[in-house]
């Protein structure tokens, strides 16, 4: 699973042969600007799922409930589950936490709306975690995060996602789940693997985290292109003829002169 933002990511990851494209709220930084995913609202999502899954192809299209989409009640959840697969098309949604919304979970399911949990580093909660942490690492919090894996499965999730969970815990809740794990900053025993496009490409200098791993450096292509062209322009190399279009030029003859 990767995350795409837009139809042309889309695309790109399909052709790919990606099987499962997230519509992730961490377009709140790395499309929007934001400084985390808090203010990533519901209109958002839903214009950037409608993107991702108009260039989907074969792909499996999972959308994020954003923050305050879903802890208010679980009518309004399942409102704006509806929303991400009628007004974006996207085929399941994601939502982050474990015991504290497996009601909530439970209750989207039992409309007809799949379900991919999301616990561990939950984004959303960054301010009650007092930063981006590894979750899990004592024996209560690990115990914790086993309880949250639980309890999203128990709720009728199809997969969850398991972020910055060390690796021996994420090990043991895969072996021990009935339904697939999906890690990042999981480690290696997870069943399937998440990245964030823009750490996978190399187009996202601000923060890299130690969990991504840079397939490509983009950035530094696309400035290089950049700065190419507009050297071009400025020595006059860019447009050459074969770039422009012609016209029989009599035909300007009439034109005045200014
Ligand atoms: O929003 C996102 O990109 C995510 C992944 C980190 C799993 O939820």
């Amino acid at each position: 699973m990767v995350t795409a933002y837009d139809y042309t990511a889309a695309r790109i990851a399909d052709a790919a042969g990606i099987p499962i494209l997230l519509v992730g709220d961490s377009l709140g930084m790395v499309v929007l600007g934001y400084e985390s995913t808090i203010p990533v609202t519901m209109d958002d999502m839903v214009r950037h799922a409608g993107m991702v899954s108009r260039g989907a192809g074969a792909a499996l299209v999972v959308a994020d409930l954003p923050f305050m989409a879903y802890q208010v009640d679980a009518n309004e959840a399942m409102r704006n589950a509806g929303r991400l697969m009628q007004e974006g098309g996207a085929h399941t949604v994601k939502l982050e936490g474990g015991v504290a919304i497996a009601g909530t979970v439970r209750r989207i399911v039992d409309a007809g709306i799949p379900v991919m949990g999301h616990i561990g580093l939950t984004p959303q909660s960054v301010n009650a975690f007092g930063g981006y942490r590894v979750q899990g690492r004592t024996k209560a919090a690990a115990r914790r995060v086993w309880d949250d894996a639980i309890a999203v499965q128990d709720a009728g999730a199809y997969a969850v996602v398991l972020e910055c969970v060390p690796s021996p815990l994420a090990k043991v809740i895969t072996e021990r789940l009935t339904i697939p794990t999906i890690g990042i900053g999981a480690g290696p025993d997870c069943d399937g693997q998440v990245q964030v496009f823009h750490d996978m490409l190399g187009l996202f200098a601000d923060f890299v985290p130690k969990h991504a791993r840079r397939y490509a450096n983009l950035a530094d292509d696309a400035t290089a292109a950049f700065r190419q062209y507009a050297n071009d322009v400025r020595t006059g190399t860019f447009p050459t003829t074969a770039e422009s279009f012609t016209m029989n030029e009599a035909l300007l003859a009439d034109l005045p002169d200014g």
